[in-house]
């Protein structure tokens, strides 16, 4: 038998993925993971960890390579941590999304569902928000994204999957920044002033956000931000958010205008929407049109139907779908994001929208006690899925349907599981690339109670 040993070098065929995307070959029965390579490759490897159920391996020599691998496009793919799968070509990125989606639902849950074909779209400079972080190393300033499984920075100048137009940018306030020697953020002493970078834009870049994230609301940025009304004037709005904490989290809680309004614009399926800093937005526009066309094929929505709309954001989902329903109830738990959605409903005229702020899982079991009934639910949670308390109250309020839109189909297919064990059953689950080049996996369902 083949004992696996750590700095062991190891030849073999690889069998499958992994969620984020490694490549899994099993040495003795026990799975080894290694990065940078595809399905069916024959590929040589050094082992460099050996857990006691899993191993990780370092790709040396590929063998015999797929027809699916590629160069990665991006120069800096091989230090920085922000794309995980750019050996592999857009068709084999959509094989691993869908066949991660199909292990998650058909084997994980054992729902034996229809996997549709991952829908893929413009696989390059789609990302319409860049938060880059900010540091001074020996010195010198460095901006750009954390290595793999650190908070060291690689110092870039160009990200393949940012919009072109948040390079120019990002480059140009580097430069000023250095110009002006602007105080940046020290993490492990918590001092200095520049902790982040953010560039948000709408769809045709007719309308651009920069974010300057502090530790502290000392004002250094007068002068660049004039530099940048000078030259970009599609840059409408320019803020200080300011984040004292020490934390990984990014945004803090105040917002402060330094140019401009509070928000920018953007449309989506023809409505209007008001994005703030703080509010979360899908970061690629192109795919979330079709996400959204598709959950509201899917919903098949008509005139007389009420709709709850939950993790409701800045109100996208309800709102592209009022026109059709009657009455729209979202729950949203981040405060400015409610009410923006309030003033988006506005913004489009429509007036049979309401919103509640707090979790999905304290305001569905209130709205249930009031005896709220609802003709179809859109659930859309952040990676961690749905709370019990949520689904429980979900299945009490006995929707037709529940069209469910995940970014984690590790979470979809226990929610998805639990919903089916109380009379919700799916046909097929569609998988979206809503993030060309990296490990994550958006998907769509519609539930219907039988
Ligand atoms: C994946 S986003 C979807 C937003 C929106 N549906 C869209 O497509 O733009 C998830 C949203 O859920 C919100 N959220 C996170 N946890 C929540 C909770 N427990 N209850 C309600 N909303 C929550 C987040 O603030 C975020 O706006």
């Amino acid at each position: 038998m083949n004992e696996l040993r750590k700095n062991e070098v190891y030849e073999g065929r690889v069998e499958d993925y992994s969620h984020d995307g490694m490549g899994i070959i099993k040495i003795d029965q026990k799975p080894v993971f290694i990065g940078d390579v595809l399905k069916d490759e024959v590929i040589s490897f050094k082992v460099i960890q050996v857990k006691s159920k899993f191993a990780f391996g370092k790709l040396l020599s590929v063998k015999e390579a797929s027809k699916n691998r590629q160069t990665p496009p991006c120069e800096y793919y091989y230090q920085c941590g922000g794309c995980q799968i750019q050996v592999m070509n857009k068709e084999e990125q959509a094989n691993f999304k869908r066949s991660t989606v199909e292990r998650n639902i058909n084997g994980l849950a054992g729902l034996n569902l229809e996997i549709k074909e991952t829908i893929t779209g413009q696989d390059s400079y789609y990302r319409n928000k860049s938060q880059i972080p900010v540091q001074k190393i020996d010195g010198n300033l460095v901006m750009g994204f954390y290595r793999p499984r650190s908070h060291d920075i690689v110092d870039i100048d160009h990200c393949y999957i940012q919009k072109d137009s948040h390079n120019d940018i990002m480059n140009f306030v580097k430069g000023k920044l250095i110009e002006e020697n602007t105080s940046i953020y020290d993490e492990v002493k918590h001092e200095g002033l520049l902790r982040h970078l953010v560039i948000r834009s709408n769809h045709d870049d007719s309308e651009i956000q920069v974010v300057f994230i502090t530790n502290g609301k000392r004002n250094e940025f007068l002068s660049i931000t004039k530099a940048l009304k000078e030259k970009y004037p599609n840059i409408k709005s320019v803020i200080q958010n300011i984040n004292d904490e020490k934390t990984n989290v990014i945004f803090g809680k105040r917002s402060i205008v330094l140019l401009g309004q509070e928000y920018i614009t953007d449309t989506l399926l023809g409505k209007e929407f008001k994005i703030r800093d703080r509010s979360f937005y899908q970061v690629n526009h192109e795919q979330t049109e079709k996400l959204y066309q598709i959950a509201l094929d899917l919903a098949d929505l008509s005139a007389d139907e009420t709709i709850i709309d939950t993790y409701s954001g800045i109100g996208t989902i309800g709102l592209v779908a009022s026109k059709k329903v009657k009455k729209i109830i979202g729950i949203e738990v981040v405060d400015t994001a409610v009410e923006d959605a309030k003033e988006n409903a506005r913004l489009n005229g429509i007036e049979n929208a309401d919103y509640y702020l707090g979790k999905a899982e304290a305001v569905m079991p209130k709205l249930v006690k009031t005896g709220v009934s609802a003709d179809l639910v859109f659930v859309d949670p952040p990676r961690k899925g749905c709370h019990r308390e949520f689904l429980d109250s979900l299945i009490e309020v006995e929707p037709k349907k529940i069209v469910y839109i995940s970014c984690n189909p590790g979470t979809l297919q226990r929610d998805m599981k639990y919903l089916s064990e109380h009379g919700y059953k799916a046909k097929s689950v569609v998988p979206v690339d809503l993030f060309p080049q990296t490990k994550h996996i958006e998907a769509v369902t519609m539930l219907e109670r039988v």
